[in-house]
């Protein structure tokens, strides 16, 4: 009997090793068994919105919207919530400015046009550019922005837009030239003064 107790205790810290294997594996197996966040395209099917409205990129997939988020955080109904009254770019009032960070990821810089619509030069009318603003087209990937810009929000860019669709403001360039660059050593005669003396 002692004989054995001596055993047991000799064994003891091999015990521990096992034990602390164990739970290695029954942490790391319990870990791998949790489901994944997974590519949910059909999202948009059962919500009947656009990837866009989820998703900042308009292809789905990536950074999520405010929307995005908050339709997540308030449990996936088939309904996502609006967001009256939060404004896009509280504080920013220059038009150009307000294209570039509510337009231009899906309309490009220039009003080329990327998963957006062309807007330059397809002289556009103000009062058709403010409607689709407001309403948005559901179907093809255009996000509703009622209630998104202030009004004055709202006439900088619509008269920024028509500007581009008119052909009258001219798109931001790709780069700005600088000057080439210069190099002002002039050549130290002799050892150098010290100031002041
Ligand atoms: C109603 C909101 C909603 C819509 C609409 C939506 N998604 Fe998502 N999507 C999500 C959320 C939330 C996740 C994160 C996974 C999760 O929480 O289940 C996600 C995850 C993804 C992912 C996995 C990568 C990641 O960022 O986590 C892909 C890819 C994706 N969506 C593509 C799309 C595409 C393509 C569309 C349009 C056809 C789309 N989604 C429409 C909400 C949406
Ligand atoms: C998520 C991508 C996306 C964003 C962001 C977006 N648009 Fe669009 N927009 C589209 C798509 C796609 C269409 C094409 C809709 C169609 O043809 O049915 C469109 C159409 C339009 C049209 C109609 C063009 C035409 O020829 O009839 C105007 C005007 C427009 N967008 C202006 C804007 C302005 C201004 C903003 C910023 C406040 C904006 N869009 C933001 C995707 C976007």
């Amino acid at each position: 009997m002692k004989r054995l107790i001596l055993r047991l205790i000799h064994c003891l810290p091999y015990a521990a090793l096992v034990a602390i294997a164990f739970g290695a594996w029954l942490a790391v197996s319990l870990w791998i068994g949790t489901p994944s966040a997974h590519a949910l395209p059909e999202y948009a099917t059962r919500t009947g919105e656009p990837c866009a409205t989820c998703h900042v990129n308009p292809g789905g997939g990536g950074p999520r919207t405010l929307r995005g988020l908050l339709w997540s955080a308030r449990g996936r109904s088939d309904q996502v919530p609006t967001l009256p009254g939060v404004l896009i770019a509280p504080g920013v009032r220059d038009g150009a400015e307000l294209y570039l960070i509510a337009c231009a990821a899906c309309h490009g810089t220039k009003g080329e046009g990327t998963f957006g619509r062309e807007l330059s030069g397809t002289s556009l009318r103000e009062g058709k550019i403010r409607t689709t603003v407001l309403n948005g087209r559901a179907r093809s990937g255009m996000p509703a922005f009622e209630g998104q810009f202030t009004p004055d929000q709202l006439d900088a860019l619509v008269t920024f837009v028509a500007g581009l669709a008119s052909g009258e403001i001219t798109p931001p360039p790709d780069s700005y030239p600088l000057p080439p660059a210069e190099f002002k050593c002039a050549p130290v005669a002799g050892p150098m003064k010290r100031r002041g003396n």
